[in-house]
């Protein structure tokens, strides 16, 4: 953080607790300069920081003066402004730290290997493999293997959303169709919207892109909170937001169709364009799948980025953007960066998914998923601390766990860790002053002996803690 974001938010947090009344001046710069010990350049850009976000008004020769509208003091405690993020230093130590094959995985991201690699699906890359023209032709250049993006804009039709294989731009996962799409839509220096807590592949893209970002906090009951988002944008220059409204990683909420119609209509008033992270789109438990924005999009102002990752294996790194009219934008990009896609996974997914396996393996990785996701969590209710809450959603293979404020969920990733279990502690999705106190476990793995005493061991440490905090 810089030192003049230090000095803006111990200001607002001053601010918010009344500090000054309406209207009343605040200390000159020299004075802040001096109470505070930061430079006057550093108060400087603090009281335009706050300035902007309209807590505080100046007024020519005399000075700064508090906002007479205490409605904007309440948004400014929901709201939040991130200018500078520095995360992607920590994401790589985590991911490195967790990476050996004898850690128990409660901390990656994606479901066991042994739910997805469908053995049709090796056997369709065995046969392909054998057709030397499936890998010695040209390397397929954006955007991507036609006969798999009509697959995949079938797919879109069958959900109501008719889709034209020339929307459809396969890259080379998920992350990729994200980071391609927010290259295309932004510049650095531009604002950007994220949910408060968020899979940290977004906080990555917006350090890389040098964007500032504009946090609103998730909603307790509906996941999306619609009026910290029009507070949001009325406040600040947002053109572009990046959402996950199906499945969220980390937390696991998927927004209702009725909330989702109201950020359509939103997003067509103000004129912002949504990058949507969708990659669990598949993995709902219950007989329908949730919509995605572009069902309610009606003016191109949705960029759908999915992935077979989460489906099919993360291995493969195949995914897609829905990028309609800025398919084109998109493909110079990656004709900059990663060129093609490896063409001949894209020639065996596109055989795999012309016939019914994938419909077949899919309903298969949901019912165990959903199986596995009710023991992790029937176990973890009964094992854990009474103050602790787990939060249970029907879709995906996540746990979000909320611990008791003063537990630091970093130390319980370090204590594990020293024992060989890899958990995701909170800190990785979100930025906050307080102890990051939340955990999320991946409970895609079947409860044998060694993920059974895993479970156990975390469990047991979060029960030692909370009584000796
Ligand atoms: C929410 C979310 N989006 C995107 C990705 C990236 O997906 P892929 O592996 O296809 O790049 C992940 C992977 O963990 C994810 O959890």
């Amino acid at each position: 953080m810089y030192k003049s974001e230090q000095l803006a938010l111990s200001l607002k947090h001053l601010i918010e607790s009344g500090v000054w009344k309406p209207n009343e001046k605040l200390p000159s710069l020299r004075q802040q300069a001096e109470t505070s010990g930061f430079s006057l350049i550093t108060v400087m850009n603090a009281y335009q920081e706050l300035e902007a976000q309209g807590l505080i008004y100046s007024k020519e020769k005399l000075g700064y003066f508090m906002t007479e509208d205490p409605n904007t003091i309440k948004i400014a405690k929901t709201v939040i402004l991130n200018e500078k993020i520095e995360i992607n230093s920590t994401i790589f130590r985590y991911l490195k730290s967790i990476q050996s094959e004898d850690i128990i995985p409660f901390g990656i991201a994606f479901p066991d290997s042994q739910l997805l690699y469908s053995p049709k699906l090796m056997q369709t890359l065995g046969q392909r493999a054998k057709h030397r023209l499936s890998y010695e032709q040209m390397p397929s250049l954006p955007p991507g293997n036609l006969d798999l993006r009509k697959l995949i804009a079938q797919r879109y039709c069958m959900q109501g959303i008719p889709t034209d294989p020339s929307d459809i731009v396969i890259t080379s996962g998920g992350l990729d169709a994200l980071n391609l799409s927010l290259q295309t839509l932004t510049k650095p220096g531009d604002y950007i919207l994220l949910q408060e807590t968020v899979f940290y592949g977004a906080w990555q893209a917006t350090e890389h892109l040098g964007l500032k970002v504009i946090t609103i906090p998730v909603h307790p009951e509906h996941g999306l909170d619609l009026d910290a988002f029009k507070n949001a944008i009325t406040h600040y220059p947002i053109k572009v937001c990046l959402l996950m409204l199906n499945s969220q990683n980390p937390i696991g909420f998927t927004v209702s169709d009725a909330i989702k119609l109201q950020l359509a209509k939103l997003l067509q008033e103000h004129q912002i364009y949504l990058i949507e992270d969708d990659v669990y789109e598949e993995l709902y438990f219950g007989h329908k799948k949730p919509l995605s924005m572009k069902y309610f999009d009606q003016q191109n102002r949705v960029l759908h980025c999915s992935s077979f990752s989460k489906t099919l294996g993360a291995g493969f790194r195949v995914g897609w953007v829905y990028a309609g009219k800025f398919s084109e934008s998109i493909q110079h990009l990656q004709l900059m960066s990663t060129l093609s896609v490896n063409s001949f996974i894209q020639n065996a997914l596109a055989e795999y998914l012309s016939h019914r396996y994938y419909e077949k393996h899919l309903k298969t990785l949901r019912n165990t998923l959903k199986r596995l996701k009710n023991q992790y969590y029937q176990y973890l209710i009964k094992n854990l601390p009474d103050n602790c809450q787990v939060h249970y959603y029907p879709s995906g293979y996540f746990l979000w766990i909320t611990l008791p404020a003063y537990i630091d969920g970093n130390r319980v990733y370090h204590h594990m860790l020293e024992h060989k279990v890899s958990i995701a502690p909170g800190s990785l999705f979100y930025r906050s002053e307080k102890i990051p106190h939340h955990i999320r476990i991946n409970c895609s793995f079947e409860l044998n002996d060694k993920t059974q005493n895993a479970l156990d061991l975390l469990t047991q440490y979060i029960a030692h803690y909370e009584s000796n905090p």
